[in-house]
């Protein structure tokens, strides 16, 4: 609900429990006056305080800037006397940098608009408010767009920016939104890590000044993530305000949160601006990606679940959100470079028999690649290597009764390819010095349309020449030396967001093109694991490690915020090829449960013993998929908190089903039972676990007894089940 007070010049922006409160002062600026609990008034404009010197400008003048330093503003502008962190700044003919935005008019309507280009949210069942901000001098206009999804609490913020003047301007800055608070959080919660171990949990405390997470790596990376809460202390996983912003875009970004002179906390994402610049000719407007903001006050995992239901309602594929979807096999660690047709062909064989569904034929099939130094951007298929063809390839595995996946990395190009030998000019560099190479590649300049059609043109080729069901999209390097030698001097700013855009024009050509193709990104395993690609692809490969002790961190990460059916997970090779740990191959799939499963070993060589583990753990896995896909996640305990164990449950929407999956990291010695606390169950249902009868108020008040398990790394997966069921 979108109500507008034009007595009290206040917009309030209600959800099922909360609300989102601004207010327009005499002068036209626009504040941030609340963000919390559902409140029943519009009566609120005192709270801005614009009574207070020095809150007056019309009343005041010789204070404005004061009161620009001062002002909770909605979306705070650069060069005119707010100086913490701001969302836009914009320099015009003269080469100023200053704005003053101004209210000027609003528009309220059902559902939204979709972003021109860019992945957003859709927008059934929603309402929507446009706020026209302008700065005249400038001949700037700002358009503030919010869409409100009552049911999940969240509301959706994104931001057009007009040159409404007949002067170009370079847009500097264009953050995607900001909040200003003033209520008790004290934490930040954000994510970070490395390659091999992605989006790791960080709770940190907000101190004066700035804390910033951000990328300039041409993607969000593996080391941070575009995501950024504010938290009360008490804050835990079931009770305590959280305040959370996640970036619907896949390059570059910033978040901060910035603690001002006053004790006040401005937290704010969008777009990075280092290194971006957009110049804006007269008449045209520039599109900033979409946040999916959202408060809660019931805790870390109130704000995890209605994330889950958000995304699954309005930004994934909707095709894919409840299909079921195959269990792979995928060759990389079963064979790196080192594969035939024949050699694909004996896995496809084994694994059709253990019930494994479908074959992806990972990196290595194309060009002259043996190694990860050649043949990027030479899409046609290494015929020494697949003998006979893809298509032949494809049927014989068909044949199995098994389907086919294939892997690329469009958005690069090797020094030692055809393509790079024809087109070198098609690589980004900067004009006078040699680019720099990152395995061995460099990226390839998408801001150059005539790049994207090419290549395009030539995925289309391969994905129509047999029958492919599943195509894996990687990019290996992060983008550095962004300039394109196509581009004007004044222009250079805009590479890596027009890499971006390219981006999702391919993949957004791709889904329609292919619509029964499923789709998964990957980036050197989750480098840009991000909403923007889910909008696309229903799952990403959340890291190359699939070493469980290990996975159990990066997806207690990752579903803080994402569905569980988006996170490709593998059961792999023990050791471990990353980091040699060796676990139970029943505990590596237990751990797997909670993803797309899948298998990543050669299935030919594995012990006869593990082998014959597989038909089970498929059988478990397809028993639980359409719960794990749909129900609702409850997070238990924290190995990364408590370093001993770690245990999540996921239970059905109508609460008739649950299961539980219990890890234990370390074993110690001579020590009672754990007491795990279930959740989300119907406390008045009575429930079945492994035979015996309990209150689900019982299960989660005095919580069941979990036996210790023998030994480190071992796992459990238990069921509840409602008698009534
Ligand atoms: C990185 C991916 O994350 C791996 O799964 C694999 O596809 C390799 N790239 C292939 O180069």
């Amino acid at each position: 609900m979108v109500i507008f007070d034009g007595d009290k010049k206040v917009f309030k922006l209600d959800t099922d429990n909360t609300s989102y409160v601004l207010g327009i002062t005499d002068e036209g600026y626009l504040g941030n006056i609340y963000y919390g609990k559902k409140i029943s008034s519009t009566d609120v404009m005192y709270a801005m305080r614009t009574n207070e010197a020095p809150f007056t400008p019309a009343k005041l003048p010789g204070g404005k800037v004061d009161f620009m330093d001062r002002f909770p503003s909605e979306y705070p502008f650069s060069g005119t006397g707010d100086f913490r962190n701001t969302c836009i700044s914009i320099r015009d003919s003269a080469g100023q940098e200053g704005l003053e935005l101004l209210y000027k008019s609003h528009n309220i309507y059902a559902e939204k608009r979709k972003l021109d280009g860019m992945p957003s949210a859709r927008g059934e069942g929603s309402m929507s408010l446009d706020i026209v901000m302008s700065d005249e001098a400038v001949g700037a206009e700002v358009v503030l767009t919010y869409t409100v999804y009552e049911e999940c609490d969240v509301i959706t913020r994104s931001v057009a920016v007009k040159n409404v003047s007949e002067k170009a301007f370079y847009i500097t800055k264009a953050l995607s939104a900001c909040l200003n608070l003033e209520t008790d959080i004290s934490d930040i919660l954000s994510l970070h890590g490395s390659w091999a171990r992605e989006r790791h949990i960080q709770r940190s405390k907000i101190n004066y000044g700035s804390y910033v997470t951000e990328s300039l790596r041409g993607e969000p990376g593996h080391q941070d993530h575009p995501f950024i809460a504010v938290l009360s202390e008490d804050c835990n996983e079931n009770h305590g305000s959280i305040y959370a912003m996640n970036l619907v875009y896949s390059g570059n970004f910033t978040a901060s949160v910035q603690k001002d002179q006053f004790g006040r906390v401005r937290t704010s994402i969008g777009i990075n601006p280092d290194r971006f610049s957009w110049k804006l000719e007269g008449g045209e407007e520039f599109q900033v990606p979409e946040v999916i903001m959202q408060y809660s006050y019931t805790g870390t995992g109130g704000m995890t679940r209605n994330f889950h239901d958000f995304f699954r309602s309005h930004l994934l594929p909707p095709k894919w959100v409840e299909a079921e979807r195959p269990v792979l096999i995928n060759n990389w660690e079963a064979t790196y470079f080192d594969f035939d047709d024949d050699k694909l062909v004996q896995i496809a064989e084994e694994a059709s028999k253990l019930g494994i569904e479908m074959l992806v034929m990972d990196d290595g099939w194309f060009g002259h690649r043996n190694a990860d130094n050649s043949s990027l951007g030479d899409w046609y298929v290494n015929e020494e290597k697949i003998k006979g063809g893809l298509k032949n390839l494809v049927d014989r595995v068909n044949s199995l009764g098994m389907k086919f996946g294939i892997w690329f990395e469009p958005e690069m190009i090797s020094p030692d390819s055809e393509l790079y030998k024809n087109h070198p000019e098609w690589a980004l560099s900067f004009a006078d010095r040699e680019a720099g190479l990152c395995r061995t590649q460099y990226m390839l300049d998408f801001s150059r349309h005539e790049v994207v059609d090419y290549i395009y043109g030539k995925l289309h080729e391969i994905l129509s020449s047999a029958n492919i069901e599943y195509v894996k999209w990687d990019m290996n390097r992060p983008i550095a030396e962004a300039a394109s030698l196509s581009l004007p001097a004044d222009r250079q700013g805009e590479v890596l967001h027009r890499h971006v855009l390219a981006l999702y024009e391919m993949q957004e050509r791709l889904v329609n093109d292919f619509p029964d193709i499923l789709l998964e990104n990957c980036s050197g395993g989750g480098a840009r694991f991000d909403a923007g690609m889910l909008y696309y692809s229903p799952q990403i490969w959340c890291s190359d490690n699939a070493d469980p002790i290990e996975r159990l961190m990066v997806q207690e990460g990752t579903h803080l915020i994402y569905p569980l059916s988006t996170t490709g997970t593998h059961v792999a090779d023990c050791p471990n090829h990353i980091n040699g740990r060796v676990t139970p191959f029943n505990t590596r799939a237990d751990v797997a449960l909670t993803g797309t499963f899948g298998y990543e070993l050669d299935v030919t060589k594995i012990s006869g013993e593990e082998r014959s583990q597989i038909p089970a753990q498929i059988e478990k896995y397809k028993k639980y998929r359409k719960l794990i896909q749909t129900g609702d996640y409850y997070r238990l305990a924290s190995f990364r908190e408590n370093g001993r164990h770690d245990s999540y449950m996921v239970v059905s929407k109508d609460k008739k089903h649950a299961v539980i999956i219990y890890v234990q990291v370390v074993t110690d010695s001579n020590v009672i039972s754990k007491k795990l606390k279930l959740c989300g169950l119907d406390s008045e249902k009575i429930y079945i676990i492994e035979g015996k009868e309990y209150a689900g108020n019982v299960l989660m008040n005095v919580g069941y007894i979990m036996k210790p398990l023998k030994g480190d790394f071992q796992s459990a997966v238990i069921e509840a089940n409602s008698l009534d069921d």
